[in-house]
C-alpha cells in the first residue's frame, strides 16, 4: 500500500499531488442534510457504502441516524465488518457456493441481508446457512426498469415463498432503478419512478398473493431518492453518492425540494508543464475514473481533456481564462465517485477547506478493490 499524501496537521499545501482529498465540512453537510430528509420524510435510510468503502465514512452515517448500510459485495461486506460497521445488506446477487458460505459465516458475526433474483440463489444460500447454523434477512430483488438484475414483479411471491419455505426471513424487495439516477430532468426521473412504483406494486401484490407478508420496500440514489419517498411506498433509501456529489451527478437539474448537497470529494493535483494554449496536470485517469466523463475543475474556467494515464489537459474555456501556472495546484472534482474512490488507498481529510485547511484525518479506502 502507499504511504498517505499527507500527515495529520500539514496545510492543505503540503498534500502531495495527485491524491483523492475529502472536503470534511461539506461531507458532514451531506450526511446531515440526508439523514434529516430521511427523518422528516419517515424513512429509514441505508446508505450505500459501494461510493466510500470506508469505515470511517460508515460510521458518520450511522451516528446520523442511518439504520445500516448497503454493500455490493460479499467481499466488502468482509472489510468494513472488519472494521467494525455491524449492520450490512448486500444488495446484489451471489450465487457461487464458495461465496455463499462466506456470507454465511459473516451471518453469524455482524446483523447481515441479501438480495435474491433465482431459485437457485435461494437454494443455495439456504445450503450455507444450514451448513454454518446462521440466519439473516433475504430480499427479493425485482426489475424495476434498469434491465439488470432483479425477477420481473409477477415473479416475486413464488421467489418469496421459496425464501420462507426454506426458514429464511424475508425482509421485502429490493426496487433499485439505476438508469433512471442520471436521467438529467427532474420530470423524467419522476416519470421512471413512477414506473418503478407500479412494477414495485405488482411484485409486492404477488408476495402478497402467495400469503406473504412484505415488511419493506428498499431502493433508490441520490438521483431519485425524493420521488421514491414521495411513493408511499417505498420505506428504505440506499443513496450513496450523495455524501461526496461527483460531476455527473452535479450535471443532473436538481429535484425541487431535494436537499442540496456539495461536492466533497477532489482530487488534489499540481500543474506540472506549462505551454501558452494550455497546461498539463499530474492525475490522470489512474487518479480518477472517467466512466462518467472527465473530472471538472473546481473555480478556474478551464475545461480538462483527457491527458491519458497519468496527465490532465486544462484548456480555456473561453478566451479570457487564466491558466495556472506551473506548479500550481488545481481541485478536480471527479466525474464518478465511486470508481474514483476505487483507485486510491487513502482519503486525505481536510477540516477548513480547501483554499487554507489543514489536515484532519488519513482515512484508510477499507474495502478498495473488494470486488469478489
Ligand atoms: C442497489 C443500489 N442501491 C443504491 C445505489 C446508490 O446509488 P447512488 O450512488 O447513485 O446514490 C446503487 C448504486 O449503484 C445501487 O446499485
Amino acid at each position: 500500500m502507499n504511504l498517505p499524501a499527507a500527515r495529520i496537521g500539514d496545510p492543505v499545501e503540503a498534500i502531495d499531488t495527485p491524491a483523492l482529498v475529502v472536503d470534511l465540512d461539506a461531507l458532514e453537510r451531506n450526511v446531515a442534510r440526508m439523514a434529516a430528509y430521511a427523518r422528516e420524510h419517515g424513512m429509514k435510510l441505508r446508505p450505500h457504502a459501494k461510493t466510500h468503502k470506508s469505515a470511517a465514512v460508515a460510521r458518520l452515517q450511522l451516528e446520523a441516524g442511518a439504520v445500516g448500510v448497503c454493500v455490493q459485495k460479499p467481499s466488502e461486506a468482509e472489510a468494513l465488518a472488519a472494521q467494525g460497521v455491524s449492520d450490512l445488506y448486500i444488495s446484489n446477487e451471489v450465487v457461487d457456493a464458495a461465496k455463499l458460505a462466506q456470507v454465511a459465516a459473516l451471518a453469524g458475526r455482524v446483523r447481515l441481508a441479501i438480495a435474491v433474483d433465482s431459485a437457485l440463489g435461494v437454494d443455495r444460500l439456504a445450503q450455507a446457512l444450514r451448513a454454518q447454523g446462521t440466519m439473516l434477512d433475504v430480499f427479493v430483488e425485482v426489475d424495476v426498469g434498469h434491465g439488470r438484475c432483479g425477477v420481473a414483479p409477477t415473479a416475486a411471491g413464488a421467489l418469496a415463498h421459496q425464501v420462507v419455505s426454506h426458514g429464511l426471513r424475508f425482509a421485502g424487495l429490493q426496487a433499485y432503478h439505476g438508469r433512471a439516477q442520471h436521467l438529467r430532468l427532474p420530470a423524467e426521473r419522476d416519470s421512471a419512478i413512477r414506473h418503478a412504483v407500479a412494477l414495485a406494486r405488482a411484485a409486492q401484490a404477488s408476495v402478497t398473493a402467495a400469503g406473504i407478508a412484505c415488511p419493506l420496500v428498499t431502493g433508490a440514489g441520490t438521483g431519485t431518492f425524493v420521488h421514491e419517498s414521495m411513493s408511499g411506498l417505498y420505506g428504505e433509501l440506499q443513496s450513496g453518492s450523495y455524501v461526496f456529489m461527483d460531476r455527473d451527478y452535479a450535471d443532473n437539474q436538481a429535484t425541487p425540494h431535494a436537499p442540496a448537497f456539495e461536492h466533497a470529494l477532489f482530487v488534489k493535483s499540481q500543474v506540472m508543464s506549462a505551454g501558452t494554449s494550455h497546461v498539463v496536470v499530474d492525475a490522470g485517469h489512474k487518479a480518477h475514473a472517467i466512466d462518467s466523463g472527465l473530472p471538472r475543475i473546481w473555480g478556474h474556467e478551464l475545461d480538462f481533456v483527457n491527458g491519458g494515464d497519468e496527465h490532465g489537459i486544462l484548456r480555456r474555456r473561453a478566451a479570457g481564462a487564466t491558466l495556472p501556472a506551473l506548479g500550481e495546484t488545481v481541485w478536480l472534482v471527479p466525474g464518478h465517485c465511486d470508481p474514483t474512490v476505487n483507485l486510491h488507498d487513502h482519503y486525505v481529510v481536510v477540516r477548513g477547506g480547501l483554499a487554507s485547511g489543514r489536515v484532519e484525518a488519513v482515512w484508510p479506502v477499507d474495502a478498495r478493490g473488494c470486488m469478489r
